[in-house]
Formats: C-alpha cells, sequence, structure tokens
C-alpha cells in the first residue's frame, strides 16, 4: 500500500467515525478524542459540528492544540466526568479488537480518556489489522529514573528493549519500545508490565479494547463490532 492510498483510507475512516456518532451528538455532549494522524483528520472532518456538541476531552496536548485550533472547545476529564464515546486511532488491532497503541507516544493518557468512556471507536486502515499482536513494537512510558530498571526487567522477560531516544511524554516520562515479541495473552501481558515499579503504562489495550472498530479497505470502509 503506498503512502498516498493509506492517507485516503485514513481520511475515509475519519469520515464514517462523523457519520456514526453523529446523530448521537447532544449540546452536552463531550467526545474523548485520541492522537495521531487518523485521528487529525477526524479532527478535520468534526469541526464543521463543533457547535452541536459541548466539547472534547484531549488525549494529547498536540490533540487538545489541534482541536482548539477548529473551534472545538477542550474540556478537563476532571469536570466531564463519564464520557459516552472516545475516538481514537492504533498501531495495531487484533480480531479480539485489542490493540497496541503509543507510536505517538500519548498511550497514558490514550488509556486514561479510554477508560473513562462507554464507547471506544477505533479508527484504522487496514495495514493495522493484524492476527497476532507485536509486529508493531510495544511501548511502555516510564518514569525517567527507572528506565534502566524496567529494561533489565524486559530483558529478564524475554524482550529486546530499546529506548526512544529523545522522547519526552506529556506527562515528562520517557519511552522504552519491545522489538520482535509476538504476544500471545495480550491481557496478561498488559497486566503483568503495568506491574513493574517505575512503569506509568504499557501500550497494550486489551482490557479496555475497541467496542467498535471502523476498518479501512480498499473496498471501502468496513464496521466491525
Ligand atoms: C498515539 C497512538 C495512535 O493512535 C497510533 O499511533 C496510530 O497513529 P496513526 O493514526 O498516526 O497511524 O496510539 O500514541
Amino acid at each position: 500500500m503506498t503512502s498516498q492510498d493509506q492517507s485516503a483510507l485514513k481520511q475515509a475512516v475519519a469520515q464514517a467515525a462523523v457519520q456514526e456518532i453523529r446523530s448521537t451528538l447532544r449540546r452536552d455532549t463531550v467526545l474523548g478524542v485520541g492522537s495521531g494522524s487518523t485521528v487529525n483528520l477526524f479532527i478535520e472532518a468534526l469541526a464543521p459540528l463543533r457547535d452541536e456538541f459541548a466539547g472534547a476531552v484531549a488525549s494529547s496536548t498536540e490533540t487538545e492544540r489541534r482541536l482548539q485550533a477548529v473551534g472545538i472547545e477542550v474540556l478537563d476529564l476532571n469536570q466531564t466526568g463519564a464520557l459516552s464515546v472516545y475516538v481514537d486511532g492504533a498501531d495495531e488491532i487484533n480480531p479480539d479488537f485489542a490493540m497496541i497503541k503509543g507510536g505517538g507516544a500519548a498511550l497514558t493518557r490514550e488509556k486514561i480518556v479510554a477508560a473513562c468512556s462507554s464507547r471506544f471507536i477505533c479508527i484504522a486502515d487496514r495495514s493495522k489489522w493484524v492476527s497476532q499482536l507485536g509486529g508493531f513494537p510495544l511501548p511502555i512510558e516510564v518514569i525517567p529514573m527507572a528506565r534502566s530498571y524496567v529494561a533489565r526487567q524486559m530483558v529478564n522477560l524475554g524482550f529486546s528493549p530499546v529506548y526512544r531516544q529523545g522522547v519526552v511524554t506529556d506527562n515528562g516520562n520517557q519511552i522504552i519500545d519491545l522489538y520482535d515479541q509476538l504476544i500471545d495473552n495480550a491481557r496478561d501481558l498488559e497486566t503483568r508490565i503495568n506491574q513493574i515499579a517505575g512503569v506509568v503504562t504499557n501500550g497494550l489495550f486489551a482490557h479496555r479494547g475497541a467496542d467498535l472498530l471502523l476498518l479501512g479497505t480498499p473496498d471501502g470502509v468496513q464496521r466491525l463490532s
């Protein structure tokens, strides 16, 4: 797939997500909005509807900036309470709708907003659909002083951790990526990694996976649930 083809599929799922949520929007609706290039297209497609809902909770400072740029009010999750819907992309998604996320280093805030949302709509192009997670490096957000410790623990578990040089998350932390390990039990691994001291969270979204997948394919957008 060329990058042009992939962009067209991302555009198609962004539009499809707006169609999906349009009829549910009320004056007091607050949307959860994820991060990444697919979500950026969703924000553009959502902009004309800005007056039909209250605003959005952003999963990254970049998303916050983009929402504000198109006139969508950004709200504080501590003030909004639970959200009805969260729209976000993924780096990989499997048939159980478990995902690897965090290619853009926004995994922790994404996981928080997803946890607060009744419905998670994943928007992804066909390249993200996999039978087994792990082809894409699995990110772990770590407290900076714990980086080497966490990396050693991951080596002990048989992983190949690589420090994502030069990246500081919105929370002031660092990222370790785990390479070359297909994942058999995503829920179990999500829990095990999160128990290591110094780990903020990891990019497995298995306990809280997607509820609906809008998958962009050359034959159109598939609606999978
Ligand atoms: C950012 C994410 C993104 O959702 C994921 O990386 C997909 O991004 P894109 O839509 O650019 O392919 O998890 O932390």
